[in-house]
């Protein structure tokens, strides 16, 4: 199967992106060389969503360790460190971001006794590794996911956990790619996702690229959809599941399980074990990212509201486990009570 979209190709010493922050208006494709520009990218949305996250800062990494080219192996690893407290700043959310750092300084820590142009060759595969074991994950996901789907389902899904948001075919849009190679009839309604609108951008732009049937609503449309009885499940990616099963997603999403679970419809999460934080206990411990007071005064630039008034924009909220019917994941479905089970170790 050929990737929907090519959201970060790695090209040696340089990292091609498809910056998102323009869809779908226009498909422009950046390249980055240095691990500030990725940085920068992260932060300014044009990479976005964990898997993709988590991959980009890795790379960022590897990117930062090519510069050194001397032979103390003390400074070599000191620059490592330094780039990694700087990467980890980007955004503190997705989980995978800081699972992608740790697995590269892990690789780095087991081989220091080689020199340092195997350990930055090291570092460069096991980055690559990351980005094909993505591509794989999403398709287990949305084998397991698809299990999920019967014909003639409505099902709604929030931000963009689709292939734009990872290397391969994306988390909750996968489970509908999956569905629909295997000849299911289904509708997606999409939540439009303000405040930067991952949904009415990107996920339309997904969706509407491979042939799925969907409709964009407003997020504030929901709870009259599922009134109506026209919303059959809930299914949406994550940033940080904790080892409780609370989990971290786009700001939203609380709301999205408080409705659903009025009206009993299961809500789903669909996420690779790289998004697990098998170290927190519940969710209150996550971090929430604060973003600019400008993504809700504006929208695309253009300023919506009075001059000189607040705005408080956190990016991600948390829902409760007891909300979540189920976590798809690579290795299987499990309800928040299995989490804890799961073994998961690189
Ligand atoms: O702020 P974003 O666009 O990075 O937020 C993305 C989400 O909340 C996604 O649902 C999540 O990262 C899962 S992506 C497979």
């Amino acid at each position: 199967m050929d990737r929907i979209v090519k959201t970060l190709t790695w090209k040696k010493d340089e990292l091609e992106i498809l910056d998102q922050t323009l869809l779908p208006l226009e498909e422009k494709y950046i390249t980055i060389k240095t691990i500030e520009e990725v940085w920068e990218a992260i932060r300014g949305l044009n990479i976005r969503g964990a898997p993709a996250i988590g991959i980009a800062s890795a790379f960022g990494l590897v990117l930062a360790a090519k510069t050194y080219k001397g032979k103390n192996k003390d400074k070599f690893f000191s620059i490592i460190d330094d780039n990694i407290s700087y990467m980890k700043t980007a955004r503190p959310t997705a989980y995978n971001l800081f699972y992608g750092l740790a697995r590269l300084k892990k690789v780095a820590d087991d081989n220091y006794s080689k020199n340092i142009p195997e350990i930055q060759n090291i570092m460069e595969k096991e980055t690559v590794k990351m980005f094909d074991e993505d591509i794989k994950n999403c398709i287990n996901i949305g084998e397991y996911g698809n299990t999920l789907i019967k014909d003639n389902m409505r099902i709604l899904s929030h931000c963009n956990a689709g292939a734009l948001a990872t290397t391969g075919f994306g988390t909750a849009l996968s489970v509908f790619y999956s569905a629909k190679d295997h000849g299911k009839k289904f509708e997606v309604f999409v939540d439009e996702t303000r405040p930067v609108l991952q949904g009415a951008r990107l996920t339309t732009w997904e969706l509407k690229k491979a042939g799925i049937l969907h409709t964009l609503i407003c997020d504030s449309t929901a709870a009259f959809l599922m009134q109506k009885e026209k919303i059959d499940m809930v299914i949406v990616g994550a940033d940080r599941i904790c080892s409780n099963g609370d989990t971290a997603n786009k700001i939203g999403t609380y709301n999205l399980a408080v409705i659903s679970a009025y009206h009993k419809i299961p809500l789903y999460i669909a996420a690779p074990l790289s998004t697990f934080d098998f170290s927190l206990k519940s969710g209150d411990q996550i971090p929430i990212e604060e973003r600019p007071k400008e993504e809700v005064l504006e929208i695309g630039c253009i300023r919506i509201t009075p001059q000189d008034i607040e705005a408080y924009n956190p990016a991600f909220d948390v829902t409760p486990a007891k909300l979540i019917k189920g976590f798809i994941t690579e290795k299987g479905i499990f309800s928040p009570k299995k989490i804890s089970g799961i073994k998961y170790e690189f």
